[in-house]
């Protein structure tokens, strides 16, 4: 355990500022994969990303419960990502882009820039090849190690139930393992679901070796979070 939890969640309740604004220009939106990519223009500066946008779907039905969710959901993730990082990074902004066809709120603002082709996290309906396992969250990233890839997904069920979400672990802890494919450019360190990555290959060695990160990086064992 690093630090005092209630410190960081007060603090960075005061930090983190969710805007919410209508997509005005929301026309027909190309699903063509890879033809289109999230863009992030998210900086980091003083340890806190501000212009992180957070879309939701034309398809998905409006629905006001849903904004709250990832409003709840998004702090939290702040929150663990700061812990995690040693107080290197936390959201501190995020902007959450809502379908033109959705009610008027005074408190939206109208989007200029922000769409959902280049949001940086897409609230959407699972694909259909992603059957098995309709809710479960993923980045796109068909990107090099160490560059940033295309999108973070989650589905509207994902956010608002917990139940479903639970059964991938806390939300925060799956948030920064997504993070870190999106943002960061890591890979898994194991075959991918869904995917026909081996579990097994032949190592330089000769020797069959797991599909899992190097054992030549050690470490000691460090409970950030209880
Ligand atoms: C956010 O964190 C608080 C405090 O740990 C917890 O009670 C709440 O259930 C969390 N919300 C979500 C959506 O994970």
């Amino acid at each position: 355990m690093i630090g005092n939890t209630s410190t960081f969640s007060k603090v960075l309740a005061k930090c983190i500022t969710l805007l919410v604004f209508i997509n005005l220009t929301s026309g027909q939106i190309s699903y063509q994969e890879p033809f289109y990519r999230g863009a992030t223009e998210a900086k980091l500066t003083d340890g806190g990303y501000e212009g992180v946008v957070v879309a939701i779907s034309p398809q998905v039905p409006e629905d006001e419960q849903l904004i709250t969710r990832i409003t709840e959901v998004f702090m939290n993730f702040s929150n663990y990502l700061h812990q995690a990082t040693e107080q290197r990074a936390y959201l501190k902004e995020v902007r959450i882009l809502i379908p033109a066809t959705w009610a008027e709120d005074p408190s939206y603002e109208s989007a200029v820039s922000e769409r959902f082709e280049e949001s940086d996290i897409r609230i959407d309906f699972p694909p259909e090849e992603r059957t098995p396992s309709k809710n479960l969250p993923y980045t796109s990233k068909p990107t090099f190690c160490g560059s940033q890839g295309f999108y973070i997904h989650l589905t509207p069920e994902y956010l608002k139930n917990e139940n479903t979400a639970l059964l991938y672990g806390s939300y925060e802890k799956v948030l920064a393992h997504e993070w870190a494919h999106y943002r960061w450019g890591v890979f898994d360190e194991y075959p991918r679901p869904l995917s026909d990555d081996p579990h097994f290959y032949q190592a330089s060695s000769g020797f069959i070796e797991g599909t899992r990160c190097t054992i030549s990086i050690t470490g000691t064992e460090k409970i950030l979070l209880k």
